[in-house]
């Protein structure tokens, strides 16, 4: 007798906009919780001496390569299924001593697939935005770019990242940082108020895209630079990639074809639109380097 068949899983109902922002939501509130729960019971080996916390240093970016490479195993982004002593590993992108002085609980929070702040070239007194500062490295590394008299915005949809990336700011002591409540796609910060817009590993996650790169452009100075870390593809994802809601949360199913992005940058009013292409995740699936500029 043949055995009934088992109907093969189908994905028809793609998830809606307000499914995909609750999925991704909660990965990062749980992403969060790890963090605070390990940094919780574990001394913190590399909380800076409140004395010395901070200092304006000149921190050598790394080179443009370094910024989209090497990467990525599944612990970039979103490490959903990490233990506490795998946490950090993306740290990694960060070459050199520029996170020496961080807290492993900001280190550890970095879920990132690349280094943003070395292709910014930030100046100090500049003003920056990073769009999803999740747990806040690459404000606390922009902060010591700009220095004082500059100013670093972190914006963040979830409040668990909010509350730890507030405490990650005591500890580091960074008085040049703040972080806002809100959506990438309605940015809560005044028009041509920005020099430089950085962003790591945030832009694949959004449901409208479109509207993330209008709101960069709105809130951009003449002049004002997009320096972004980002997943995109080189082929079209199977339908079952494009419609699982894991994989949009984990940073796969939302990311743009490489030309779309260049594409939607121009449409938005970008130009010098560059993307560097790191090391793939996966078959068509890459980490890069996004630049582009505002016109004067
Ligand atoms: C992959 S994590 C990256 C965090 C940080 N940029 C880093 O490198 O560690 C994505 C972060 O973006 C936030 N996020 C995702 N979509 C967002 C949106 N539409 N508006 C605001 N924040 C968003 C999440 O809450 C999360 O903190």
């Amino acid at each position: 007798m043949s055995q009934p068949q088992t109907p093969a899983q189908t994905h028809a109902d793609p998830p809606n906009p307000s499914q995909v922002r609750e999925a991704v939501r909660e990965r990062y509130a749980r992403a969060a919780g790890r963090v605070r729960e390990a940094a919780d019971v574990t001394n913190d080996r590399r909380l800076p001496d409140p004395a010395t916390a901070f200092p304006l240093v000149d921190l050598t970016p790394a080179t443009d390569d370094a910024s989209a490479a090497a990467c990525c195993g599944p612990d970039c982004c979103a490490p959903e299924n990490t233990d506490a002593d795998q946490l950090g590993a993306v740290a990694a992108f960060y070459h050199g001593t520029a996170t020496d002085d961080l807290p492993t609980s900001v280190t550890d929070a970095a879920l990132g697939c690349g280094n943003p702040t070395a292709i910014a070239e930030l100046r100090p007194g500049e003003t920056v935005l990073d769009l999803g500062s999740g747990g806040g490295i690459d404000c606390f590394l922009a902060a010591k770019q700009v220095g004082p008299a500059g100013h670093v915005i972190g914006v963040d949809m979830t409040d668990e990242m909010l509350a730890l990336a507030a405490r990650n700011q005591q500890r580091v002591g960074a008085t040049n940082v703040e972080f806002r409540k809100g959506q990438i796609e309605q940015i809560p910060v005044d028009d041509g108020s920005v020099d430089v817009i950085i962003s790591n590993c945030v832009i694949n996650l959004s449901t409208d895209k479109d509207a993330v790169l209008r709101d960069a452009f709105r809130v951009l100075k003449p002049g004002g630079r997009f320096r972004v870390s980002d997943i995109v593809l080189t082929r079209e994802l199977s339908i079952d990639e494009e419609q699982y809601l894991a994989e949009w949360a984990g940073c796969i199913a939302g990311a743009l074809h490489r030309d779309t992005f260049a594409a939607s940058l121009g449409a938005a009013g970008f130009q010098d639109v560059r993307l560097q292409l790191g090391d793939a995740w996966r078959d068509g699936v890459h980490s890069a380097s996004i630049t582009a500029t505002k016109p004067a």
